[in-house]
């Protein structure tokens, strides 16, 4: 089990949802059968991360605890902070500085979906990595959208770059950051970008600067979703509903991942089944109990 502490950003002010966001925040809006948060949630369960600091902006605070609680249902560890201004990505450890404490760190923004084969893989491979950062680039259609990676001839990486007008590969930086202790400090002496915000891409810079930073490819096997535009969040709710329909498992399922890790025992799920049960979400974690590859994480990625 990792004792790296895990960070969820769930503020902003999701305007381009807006009216949707007008009056609930983004990373609480369902994609497909639950609500976004599940999946960076997911995602840092999956790398075997227990102990989480969720930031919110004033407003929602209320709302995620209400929705999560102290992580005690799952064998887990919730804790919350506030961001009072979206002043950057970079923000986040600084406003976790004691979260962290003498920890290494990742961070998973709330609106960021991954999905398939290799991602445990590649989740556990950045975790053991105990000295520098890991980022993780995957190549999409529109990188001027993201922050991206700049390669040389020989494939190494020379440079980032946060929304490039003219991008020099198709490769874009995901939402999802491992750090070592060190980013506290790195964080402290990061300057405000033009947009008034501590850019993680600044952040990243400085580890690539140092030569301790490792850029993880995620091929085209992988899904990243997008939810940034009602658009690509439809588009991400049908990939989920065809994936889970297909195959009659859910993806993204903290209740699920917790059973499979061993965080919670046979009672406890059936427990969490019984308090869903009327929506359906609950008869899916009682059929967990009878499955034929009960305990294995590997049914959630194969191979
Ligand atoms: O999704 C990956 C991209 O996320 C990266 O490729 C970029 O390098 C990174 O800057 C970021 O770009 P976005 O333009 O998507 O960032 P956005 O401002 O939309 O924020 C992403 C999420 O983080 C969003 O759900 C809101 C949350 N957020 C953002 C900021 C700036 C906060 O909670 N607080 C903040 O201060």
């Amino acid at each position: 089990m990792t004792s790296r502490k895990g960070i969820i950003l769930a503020g902003g002010l999701g305007k381009r949802l807006a009216p949707i966001t007008s009056a609930i925040s983004k990373q609480l809006i369902p994609v497909y059968d639950k609500p976004m948060i599940y999946y960076s949630l997911s995602t840092l369960m999956l790398c075997g991360i227990k102990d989480i600091l969720i930031i919110t902006t004033p407003d929602n605070q209320s709302n995620f605890k209400q929705l999560l609680g102290d992580g005690n249902r799952w064998g887990m560890n919730f804790s919350y902070a506030i961001q009072q201004k979206p002043e950057g990505i970079a923000q986040s450890i600084l406003i976790a500085e004691k979260f962290i404490s003498d920890k290494s760190v990742a961070i998973a923004l709330g609106d960021n979906i991954f999905h398939g084969n290799d991602l445990v893989k590649l989740l556990r491979s950045a975790d053991s990595r105990s000295v520098g950062g890991t980022i993780f680039a995957y190549p999409v259609r529109d990188p001027e959208r993201y922050g991206v990676v700049q390669f040389d001839q020989s494939g190494n990486v020379v440079g980032i770059e946060e929304k490039p007008k003219e991008p020099t590969s198709r490769y874009a930086i995901t939402g999802l950051y491992f750090y070592d202790n060190t980013v506290i400090e790195r964080a402290k002496e990061l300057n405000f970008s033009a947009r008034c915000e501590l850019e993680i891409t600044d952040l990243n810079r400085k580890y690539l600067i140092d030569q301790l930073l490792k850029v993880e490819i995620m091929g085209r096997g992988m899904a990243w979703l997008d939810t940034g535009t009602i658009e690509s969040l439809q588009d991400a709710s049908l990939y989920i509903r065809t994936l889970e329909h297909r195959q009659g498992l859910k993806v993204g399922c903290p209740e699920e991942i917790a059973w499979r890790q061993g965080w919670i025992n046979d009672d406890q799920l059936e427990q969490l089944a019984a308090d869903l049960m009327i929506s359906g979400y609950g008869e899916y974690l009682e059929k967990l109990l009878k499955l034929e590859d009960r305990k294995s994480l590997s049914s959630f990625h194969p191979g």
